[in-house]
Parts: structure tokens; C-alpha cells; sequence
């Protein structure tokens, strides 16, 4: 009897838990380290001082964008890709790195002006990191 009121008890918690985090309104789930899908400088999560190493940096020449992930290359840890979209999540370029490769580093030409930009790194063993720009 007792097993299944804790049983119960635990059902009911977690369901609350789900609807709680299902209604919060759009800035408190932004606040929230738990919905973090891609992390931020802002953001980092679980990789908490890890955005230096792998937060894409941007670069801008005309219409050149210049994405770079200052994070090292090796067989056990590296950065596999670059990508980078617009507001509306169109790929407007993107590479894939090796460990061999020296550097995570592309570029991209982009015609015209973008309110927003997203660039993208992915690390192996870090997960997915953003860096929101324009252009
Ligand atoms: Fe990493």
C-alpha cells in the first residue's frame, strides 16, 4: 500500500512538472537551463565555460562571413561542423570538419542584409553552440 501511494505521489509530481514547463510563458523557458537545445554564450548549461572554445565567433568583410570555433582538433575532441542559417532555419552554408583539419574555421559569401543570422558549431563531445548575428 505504502508503494503505491509513493507511486502515485511521484506520478502526480511529474506531471505537474510536465505541465509547468509545458505553460511557461516564452522568457521564462528562455531563462531556463533546462530547455536549452543549442547553447549560448548566454546559455551554456551543463557545459558552463566552455562558450570560449566553442561559441562560433563571426566575421564580417562585405559579403564575406567568416565563422570560427577557437576549440582544438584532435582524434578524441574536435569541432565536425559549421553551419549557418537564416531567421526562418534556411541553410545558407555549411562545412564539415575532420580531426585532421587544422582549424574549425569556413567561410561563406552572402548577398544582401539579414535581420538575423544563426551560426552553428557542433563539437563532438559539447554539443551544439549558436551565435545569433546580423548582417
Ligand atoms: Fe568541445
Amino acid at each position: 500500500m505504502q508503494n503505491r501511494r509513493n507511486f502515485l505521489k511521484a506520478s502526480l509530481a511529474t506531471s505537474v512538472g510536465v505541465v509547468a514547463a509545458t505553460v511557461l510563458p516564452a522568457s521564462a523557458a528562455e531563462d531556463s537551463k533546462e530547455n536549452i537545445f543549442a547553447y549560448t554564450k548566454e546559455h551554456q548549461g551543463r557545459w558552463e565555460g566552455k562558450a570560449g572554445s566553442h561559441a562560433p565567433i563571426i566575421t564580417i568583410e562585405g559579403n564575406k562571413v567568416t565563422l570560427e570555433t577557437k576549440h582544438g582538433m584532435s582524434d578524441a575532441h574536435y569541432i565536425v561542423k559549421h553551419s549557418l542559417r537564416d531567421g526562418d532555419g534556411n541553410v545558407l552554408g555549411e562545412q564539415v570538419f575532420f580531426p585532421q583539419d587544422k582549424k574549425a574555421i569556413s567561410t561563406y559569401v552572402i548577398e544582401g542584409n539579414y535581420k538575423e543570422l544563426y551560426a552553428m558549431s557542433f563539437c563532438n563531445i559539447h554539443d551544439l553552440w549558436v551565435t545569433k548575428f546580423s548582417k
